[in-house]
């Protein structure tokens, strides 16, 4: 089991991951302006450059890291350094807000407990890396978001908290894009709602089941 307790005083540590245009990113920032949200964000780090999600953290004046697989000998040597590069900012919880990698070993025995995914998809259906697109395919009528803790599976982790969106007819005609944006829009509220929870109320993660408040 593991569980988390607010620290007292101070806000919650958080360190986001990031892949793309980092609108959850965004929504997050905007969220810790507000000191009585209880988390700050302390570094975005990402695993390529030249995206919108390092341009928005560093507008906000975060520090900002980037860990691209490509620069490393193998996986396990650039797991041991994005676990490094995080570490070094002390999270105490990390945010995974459309990071398009699957974390290592290293990794999850320093973090795991502490690093939150979100999902494009109401998990268990759809995981990986075409949740709106594998919804839509399937014909599903309702598909939504899933906030999570990240284990060593694709997006297998217990689930936190979770929004639903309707899937509509005309949702075909552009290969999932205005249904990605619905669910977006539902998904960083979810987003930004549990992170905070999280960090002001703590949490147990007690087999599949997470339980807020300490
Ligand atoms: C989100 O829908 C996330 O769930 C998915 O990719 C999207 C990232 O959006 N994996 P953004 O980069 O936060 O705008």
């Amino acid at each position: 089991m593991a569980v988390y307790a607010p620290r007292i005083p101070g806000p919650a540590r958080l360190v986001v991951l990031v892949s793309g245009s980092g609108s959850n990113l965004q929504a997050l920032l905007d969220a810790t302006a507000d000191t009585a949200y209880g988390a700050e964000v302390v570094a975005v780090v990402a695993d390529r450059d030249g995206i919108l999600g390092l341009e928005r953290a560093e507008k906000a004046g975060v520090p900002t890291h980037v860990v691209a697989v490509k620069a490393y000998e193998d996986r396990a040597a650039w797991d041991a350094a994005l676990t490094d590069t995080v570490a070094a900012y002390q999270p105490d919880l990390v945010v995974s807000a459309g990071f398009m990698k699957i974390v290592g070993p290293v990794f999850l025995a320093r973090f795991e407990g502490r690093t939150v995914n979100t999902h494009p998809a109401l998990l268990p259906s759809f995981p990986g890396a075409h949740g709106v697109r594998d919804a839509l395919a399937y014909g599903a009528k309702v598909t939504g978001c899933t906030v999570h803790f990240v284990d060593a599976g694709v997006d297998t982790g217990p689930i936190i908290a979770q929004g639903v969106v309707a899937v509509e007819d005309g949702d075909d005609a552009d290969g999932g894009d205005a249904l990605h944006e619905r669910i977006k829009t539902v998904e960083r509220s979810l987003l930004v709602d549990i992170v905070g929870r999280l960090a002001r109320e703590g949490y147990r993660i007690e087999g599949r089941k997470v339980r807020l408040g300490s």
